[in-house]
């Protein structure tokens, strides 16, 4: 539908400018399709299992207890920001302010979109490792800046991050990058030998720097190193994260930001217009969740760890080449291998009706939608079973 702008003869679209290149999110399309046809849904990253039953005990409890029913403090309520500080203290070494330094937000999500919202002028540069979380292009639209990717390539069996292509990036124009790590969709976890470069060319270049760490738990045979532990980052980082990954409980949207008080009362800004608070009883329910002992951390891995190994295992068994993810709890598959098209939107339509699984074809991640043409995306946040099921069912393409 249209409607007209002044004169009949010039419709205009509903949808403004700058998010009409945006549909609906390739997710929803493909969880629509996995319901539809039966398949296991192997697209988009929720598990299939609740997190800990004590946390969701204590979500009861601070709903019947009438503890966060009613609008909690715009910055989240003090048990939640105080977590969020010893959590990044014990994990980390990094302290910060509970009253100044922590802000919660409904999800990574909003995090995301307000830091952006709040630090971008119109026109402003936004360097963006592609391919990226499909919220970011989106929420740098929004914010009226421009993004400039700098692509993950895959080498070797994994993706890599070409330093020289990054700092080649940079112009006058340039006021912050936006960094995931752990990487969606590659599972790529940046080194710190990256990350340090990364840091001193901030620092050099006076720019700010956002970084989702939302899969900062989720780490096999590395380790995740915040970026604001680096010389100079503490007062140019916006830290993310959330605890949907870590805590499986997707739905329940809670996240956060830590940062120096000059850029947490800025995303405060944009963030009190947006949804001005969110989700009372699940924050004091998350708080109890970021004080679980570090065997919860340790056995979540050790689950996942196992998980990405039958997955990765299966596909490549089934003809898939597999991009072994270090972080995340997705796998980067390319589909050329396997002998049909070499196009992943063909293929992910098709796949549920040749074998019932459900996948994401990973050129949604890009803006260079040739690069990533022909790589698919699976998710192992699922239960063994269905993991199993899932690389059965996949084993049959050769012969399909
Ligand atoms: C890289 C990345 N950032 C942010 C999010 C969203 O997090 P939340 O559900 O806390 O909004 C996701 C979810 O898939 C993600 O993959």
């Amino acid at each position: 539908m249209t409607t007209s702008a002044g004169s009949p003869d010039a419709p205009r679209p509903l949808l403004n400018r700058r998010l009409a290149e945006f549909g609906t999110t390739i997710f929803a399309e493909m969880s629509a399709l996995a319901v539809r046809t039966g398949s296991i849904n192997l697209g988009q990253g929720f598990p299939d299992e609740d997190g800990p039953e004590e946390i969701r005990e204590a979500a009861v409890r601070a709903l019947r207890d009438g503890r966060g029913n009613q609008y909690p403090p715009g910055s989240g309520v003090p048990e939640l920001r105080t977590a969020v500080v010893e959590h990044q203290q014990r994990r980390y070494g990094l302290a910060f302010d509970p009253d100044t330094e922590v802000l919660v937000t409904a999800g990574a999500t909003e995090a995301i979109a307000a830091s952006l919202l709040a630090l971008l002028e119109p026109g402003d540069e936004v360097i963006a490792l592609e391919p990226y979380y499909d919220s970011y292009a989106a929420c740098i639209a929004m914010a009226g800046g421009r993004r400039v990717p700098v692509q993950l390539r895959p080498k070797d069996g994994t993706y890599h991050l070409d330093l020289d292509e990054l700092r080649d990036a940079i112009t006058p124009r340039t006021r912050l990058i936006l960094l995931n790590t752990p990487h969606n969709p590659t599972g790529t976890v940046l080194t710190r030998e990256e990350l340090a470069e990364i840091a001193r060319l901030a620092v050099e270049r006076n720019l700010l720097v956002i970084t989702d760490e939302v899969y900062e738990h989720l780490v096999y045979d590395v380790e995740h190193i915040p970026l604001a532990t680096f010389p100079g980052m503490r007062e140019r980082t916006v830290t993310i994260s959330s605890s949907g990954k870590t805590f499986a409980f997707t739905g329940w949207k809670v996240g956060w930001v830590t940062a120096s008080p000059e850029l947490v009362a800025a995303v405060r800004s944009a963030k009190q217009f947006l949804t001005y608070v969110s989700a009372g009883p699940f924050q004091y329910a998350v708080a109890e969740a970021l004080a679980l002992p570090d065997a919860y951390f340790d056995g979540l891995r050790a689950e996942l760890h196992a998980k990405r190994d039958l997955l990765s295992t299966g596909l490549a068994e089934a003809g898939f080449e597999v991009y072994r993810p270090s972080g995340t709890y997705f796998v980067t598959t390319d589909i050329r291998p396997l002998g049909g098209t070499a196009d992943g939107f063909a293929f992910c339509r098709e796949l549920p009706e040749r074998c019932g699984v459900v996948a994401i074809p990973n050129a949604v991640f890009y803006d260079d939608r040739a690069a990533g043409a022909p790589f698919v995306r699976f998710a192992f946040c699922k239960r063994t079973e269905v993991l199993q099921e899932a690389v059965a069912r996949l084993k049959g393409l050769a012969t399909a």
